[in-house]
């Protein structure tokens, strides 16, 4: 059994006709890639920045786009969304809310538990204030032995892409650390914001961050000066990719993927097990 993430779409309109035009075409590769996965994947989570600035077109845009997926989607949202505008745009069974109105929500995949937390606050931080902490410490508690991986659109922990990091003695990140820290049946926390894979741990639980569907960060590790822009190169045209959570002999696991159509290099033509 498999699910997907993709993150980070961006997806907007004729307005922005560059980014419409790449976004859009990166997005479907990436579906296309997962269409074509076998087995195919129970659903797709599409963790936050799901368009570029929040606007109702562009979340039709979203629709429009979306709606030749035959797998079920998952809506969480990123600092680029606006929340008040996707549930406008998101009604009916996709708007899964929280009491309070935020876009969190539990769901069941056979053995394996998703809980996708909303962490939005913008414009490039997350937050999560106590209402979604105490609203996540009893969604974790009704089901305390099922294996669960934990979307969060902002990752928690720094990836060492300066410019992008979070502070880490954020108040929503203590208060993040204090809900997840030692309910052992978080598997996974699957992240989204950074536009690249990258991978650690928080409050004891595997942490991975997915690539975007839309443009990468740079991979520059160096210092920066956020008040003097220097020039330098800070996305990049790398290939779109994605996430794909497996759940496999009690284990979760998490692949990341490129998508596009590759070239086979080698074919099963001889048994990977001889006999003694
Ligand atoms: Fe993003």
């Amino acid at each position: 059994m498999t699910i997907a993430q993709i993150t980070d779409l961006h997806v907007t309109t004729e307005k922005d006709p560059l980014n419409q035009r790449r976004n859009e075409a990166r997005l479907r590769q990436v579906l296309n890639t997962i269409h074509g996965l076998r087995p195919r994947p129970v659903a797709i989570i599409a963790s936050g920045d799901l368009v570029d600035r929040g606007e109702p077109e562009e979340y039709d845009e979203l629709k429009r786009v979306m709606a030749d997926c035959e797998i079920p989607v998952f809506y969480a949202l990123g600092n680029h969304d606006d929340r008040k505008t996707f549930l406008q745009v998101f009604d009916g069974p996709d708007a899964r809310v929280d009491e309070n109105g935020f876009v969190q929500y539990a769901v069941d995949f056979g053995p394996v538990r998703v809980v996708v937390c909303d962490t939005l606050e913008g414009p490039n931080d997350g937050d999560y204030d106590p209402l979604r902490a105490d609203w996540l410490a009893r969604t974790l508690d009704a089901e305390p032995d099922k294996p669960t991986a934990v979307i969060l659109h902002h990752p928690p922990i720094p990836s060492g892409i300066r410019w992008m990091d979070p502070d880490p003695e954020s108040e929503w990140i203590k208060r993040l650390h204090d809900v997840l820290h030692g309910r052992r049946q978080v598997k996974m926390l699957m992240c989204g914001h950074i536009h690249r894979a990258f991978s650690g741990v928080f409050a004891g639980h595997s942490l991975c961050a997915a690539p975007a569907t839309s443009i990468q960060l740079t991979l520059d590790l160096t210092e920066v000066d956020m008040h003097r822009p220097d020039g330098r190169e800070i996305l990049v045209e790398e290939p779109p990719g994605f996430a794909l959570l497996m759940a496999h002999e009690g284990h979760l696991t998490t692949h990341t993927c490129l998508a596009g159509a590759f070239k086979p290099a080698v074919t099963y033509n001889f048994p990977f097990r001889t006999k003694a």
